[in-house]
Formats: C-alpha cells, structure tokens, sequence
C-alpha cells in the first residue's frame, strides 16, 4: 500500500478534529461495541467515507471511526474491525492503527471474543492478554515503512506490563477475577479441530481467536503502548466426542454478557491515563 493512503485517512480526520488530539485507539471486537456507548460527544465517521478504508462484514461488526471523550480524554475507537479472514490483505487490516498513530494516538486498547484451550479458563470469563503467539503471516513482512518504526520490533514486551497491573487494581475493586491468558491468533474462518486444541494448548495458548495480534504487532512498530482484553465466547473441544457448535451468533451473545463489565474496565482503565 502506498503510504500516501495513510496519510490521507489521518488527514481527512483531523481535519474533523478541531485540533483534539486523540491519546487512545480503541479497536472493539465482536459484540464489544458497548464501549462505544459511553464515548462522550461522540462524532461517528463511517469507514466508507474516510480514503483509502474497506467495509468490514463480519457477524456484529458495525464499520465506523467514533472520535469523543471518555474522563476528559479524547480517544478513537474502532466500531469493527478488518479480519485476515475476511480477504483483506494484512495492510488494510492494519490500516487503522496505523491511521491512529498518525493522528497522535500513544495508547492502544484492543478487544476481542476468544475461544479457550485452558480448562481453568470458562465461558463467560474475562482475561487480560498478556503475551500472544502470531499464526497469522507477520503483518510488517515487506518494505520496512521506517516513518512508523524500525526493521526488527521487539515484542518481549507486546502487552504494556503497567496497563495490565492498573488493569488488575481496577478489577479488583469491581470484584471481577480476571485471567492473564496468551493469545493465539490464526487466520481463521474455521474453528479449530480437537487436535488443534491440544496443540495450541501444549504451546502455551490460553485464548484462541482470528484477529488481534496483526494489530498488536502494527501497533507496536509505531510504538503504541498497548492493552488487549478477551471475552471468553466457548470452551473450545479437546476430544471429538462431541459436536460442539461454534457459530457467529452465540459468540455475539456470549460476548455481549461480559461486555458490561468489560466497559467498566476499560473505561476506569482509560480515565486513568
Ligand atoms: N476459535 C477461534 N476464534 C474464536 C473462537 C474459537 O473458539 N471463539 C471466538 N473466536
């Protein structure tokens, strides 16, 4: 992609913005558009308006930019999002984030729905992502774009380890447990097979989704400081003894049950920065 489109989304933005700088990027997932909801003043920029942006298609995903205030802070949040498996290529999925930190973006929050290959982990559960395992291609494969980062990003330290300790004080004081789980992300769109299961569970995986880490890693390069949350959708089959239905409809439902609590936290978490 020409890194002229970049600029051009972020242009065409900011020129909206009155010269509101937003701090945080908020990329909401699948039935996650609650937080949307308590975004102050709100201006809602849909994606088809703004150069260079895809329509997104997936089950309860809306397509929309809404630039407002949460606590005093401007943010950006993302009303759905780009999937792998949707057919974009990896810089239009990572369009976004990159468009956030041109517009002055230092924070990312990602949100996401999540199978889980941890037995201790349940339908229902939150958990904070605190490290992943990319199965996806790497998105910043190709000609380095140096105006966001450098050729080699470290990811030791992906997940900001202050944001996810705020995180847990800010939990703790809602009276909500919340894992610290690793998140695998692979292409998708089938679900996983009971094999697959075990393998992602033997190398270390707690939470299975298709999206997420091309963002995180993109977020990164541009040296974001980010913070990713699961909402754990199905309990994913370790043997084939059963069929276990995984369809786009009850990963909707389920999310949308956690969804209240995960606002809350996000939102405490954001009037923090
Ligand atoms: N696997 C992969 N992605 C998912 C799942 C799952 O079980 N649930 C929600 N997104």
């Amino acid at each position: 992609m020409d890194s002229a489109i970049y600029k051009q989304a972020a242009d065409f933005i900011k020129d909206r913005l009155s010269g509101r700088v937003p701090v945080a990027g908020i990329v909401l997932g699948s039935g996650l558009g609650k937080v949307a909801e308590r975004i102050e003043d709100p201006l809602i920029i849909p994606y088809r308006e703004i150069p260079g942006f895809p329509l997104s298609t997936a089950v309860g995903h809306k397509g929309n930019f809404i630039i407002g205030t949460i606590s005093g802070r401007t943010v950006v949040a993302m009303q759905g999002r780009f999937h792998y498996y949707e057919g974009y290529p990896m810089d239009l999925v990572t369009l976004p984030i990159r468009v956030m930190s041109l517009l002055g973006c230092s924070y990312l929050f990602v949100s996401n729905a999540a199978g889980t290959c941890n037995p201790d982990y349940h339908t229902g559960d939150l958990s904070i992502i605190k490290d992943h395992i990319c199965l996806f291609p790497n998105p910043l494969i190709g000609p380095n774009r140096d105006e966001f980062g450098p050729r080699f990003p470290d990811m030791t330290c992906a997940y900001d380890l202050e944001l996810q300790e705020k995180a847990m004080q800010i939990a703790a004081q809602m009276n909500v447990s919340l894992h610290k789980g690793v998140y695998l992300g692979s292409t998708g769109p089938t679900y996983e097979t009971p094999a697959e299961v075990r393998f992602y569970r033997a190398i270390g995986a707690d939470l299975l989704g298709m999206s997420t880490v091309p963002e995180v890693i993109v977020g990164r390069h541009c040296g974001m400081r980010v913070f990713g949350m699961s909402v754990i959708t199905n309990e994913c089959n370790f043997e084939n003894l059963e069929r276990n239905f995984n369809d786009g409809d009850d990963v909707v439902k389920q999310a949308d049950k956690a969804a209240d609590t995960m606002t809350e936290l996000f939102y405490r978490l954001i009037s923090q920065l």
